[in-house]
């Protein structure tokens, strides 16, 4: 379900500027984009930008960047593979949440409205504030953890079956996407992992290597950290990467269950 709502504390002004596309352009396309510079003490705001799209390249982060480049320099977003590796340039695009650099322009009907992914601070623009984000995932200890030493020379070794149980999980590139699509993670932040964090939790679970699997479950069997999940699946029909948290978040849930028959 594609989704749209308001970042925190967003108020539109009416008084948005338009940037017109130079003189002799060929076809061109509008974004609005949310501008907001929290330093200003003035409201957000959208701003309108006309493209030339026979002038730019084909995705919305090719867009962005003429924007920044040609209208406003002062436009404000991350990015940096543009290849959709990285998971920096991750925004909502015409309601739904992606990454910029995979979403073609082509394919955005009408006038593209672009805002920064929902329900999180806003540091300038289109860029969120992670660090409650990354607490979130920091706090899931994402590494692999021992007990036994490690074979004196040798990698831990694991078998090609036990290395398939990690693809759907190992993908992740840790846009947030997912989690600002979830109402749960929207109204319980503040204790809900949400599904971002979670599949990277089940990522360590599923690892035939790590021996902290009761240790881990521990952490996550909490009302609020695992279970406001209901299931509402925003989470896998936004991942740009074709992932599924909320099947990662019914593992975990199933692993959990098994400890108390
Ligand atoms: Fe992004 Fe998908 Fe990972 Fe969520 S599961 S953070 S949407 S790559
Ligand atoms: Fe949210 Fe996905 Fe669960 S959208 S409620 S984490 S299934
Ligand atoms: Fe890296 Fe878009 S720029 S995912």
């Amino acid at each position: 379900m594609a989704t749209f709502t308001l970042p925190k504390n967003s108020k539109i002004s009416r008084n948005g500027q338009t940037h017109e596309a130079a003189d002799g352009a060929g076809e061109t396309k509008k974004f609005k984009v949310y501008r907001y510079d929290p330093d200003s003490g003035e409201n957000p705001r959208y701003d309108t930008f006309e493209v030339d799209t026979e002038s730019c390249g084909p995705m919305v982060l090719d867009a962005l960047i003429k924007m920044k480049s040609e209208q406003d320099s002062t436009l404000t977003f991350r990015r940096s593979c543009r290849e959709g590796i990285c998971g920096s340039c991750s925004m909502n695009i015409n309601g739904k949440n992606g990454l910029a650099c995979t979403t073609a322009i082509e394919d955005c009907k009408g006038d593209v409205r672009i805002t920064p992914l929902p329900h999180m601070d806003v540091v300038k623009d289109l860029v969120p504030d992670f660090t409650h984000f990354y607490a979130q995932y920091a706090s899931i200890k994402p590494w692999l953890q021992t007990l036994t030493p490690e074979p004196s020379g040798k990698e831990r070794l694991q078998s090609p079956e036990d290395r398939e149980k990690l693809d759907g999980l190992y993908e992740c590139i840790l846009c947030a996407c997912c989690s600002t699509s979830c109402p749960s993670y929207w109204w319980n932040s503040d204790k809900f992992l949400g599904p971002a964090i979670l599949l990277q939790a089940y990522r360590w679970l599923a690892d035939s290597r790590d021996e902290m699997t009761g240790e881990r479950l521990d952490e996550l069997e909490d009302p609020f950290r695992l279970y406001r999940c209901h299931t509402i699946m925003n989470c896998a029909n936004v991942c740009p990467k074709g992932l599924s948290p909320a099947k990662a978040i019914a593992e975990i849930k199933k692993m959990t269950a098994e400890r108390h028959i």
